[in-house]
């Protein structure tokens, strides 16, 4: 694989990076092999809806990662990083013909070690309980199950709360 490169966005500032950020997030969240997993609701994500997000949520400490690879985006992270609530990694997708090439372990990574650099000592995610393949990375990441939610998504699936120290 070419050269992958972890960088932090900031759409809510840099027009170029909102443009590319969004085309990316709606190309990968949308996906249907990725939608069931990243959608509470099952319904698409929309362009309106998330460029508000992507503008408004820097004041609740969401940040936003992308790994490009020969300068194409393959992958994006979203994270809160709360002095109170904690570390939580909100969303995490790969672009469908770049899974299994470590692109998933390598943001998670990062995430990691932006969120020990900040002097934070845990991190969360949140996963659909038939999520296997993103359950199995974050097992191989040192990971663990802390709590669950039942009936989370309209099929009935549970949601379930990793975490590991950073
Ligand atoms: C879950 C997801 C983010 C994982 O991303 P990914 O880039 O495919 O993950 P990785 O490649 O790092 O690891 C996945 C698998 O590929 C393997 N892998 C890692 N590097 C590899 C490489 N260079 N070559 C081949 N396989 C590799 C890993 O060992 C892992 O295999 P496993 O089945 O044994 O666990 C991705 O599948 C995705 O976007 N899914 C849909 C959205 C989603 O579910 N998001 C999470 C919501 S909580």
């Amino acid at each position: 694989m070419q050269d992958m490169v972890i960088h932090e966005c900031f759409p809510e500032v840099d027009e170029e990076d909102l443009e590319q950020l969004l085309k990316a997030y709606l190309r990968i969240w949308n996906s249907p092999e990725n939608l069931r997993f990243l959608s509470f609701t099952g319904l698409p994500f929309e362009a309106s809806g998330v460029s508000a997000w992507f503008s408004s949520r820097i004041n609740e400490g969401v940040h936003y990662y992308a790994a490009s690879i020969g300068g194409a985006l393959g992958g994006i992270a979203v994270v809160r990083m709360d002095r109170i609530r904690g570390v939580e990694l909100l969303g995490i997708g790969v672009e469908p013909e770049r899974k299994g090439q470590g692109v998933g372990t390598a943001l998670i990574e990062h995430v990691v070690s932006v969120a020990r650099d900040q002097g934070f000592r845990a991190l969360e995610a949140l996963v659909f309980a038939d999520n296997v393949t993103m359950l199995r990375l974050l097992l191989s990441l040192s990971f663990i199950p802390v709590d669950m939610e039942h009936h989370r998504r309209p099929d009935g699936a549970d949601l379930l709360r990793m975490q590991r120290m950073v």
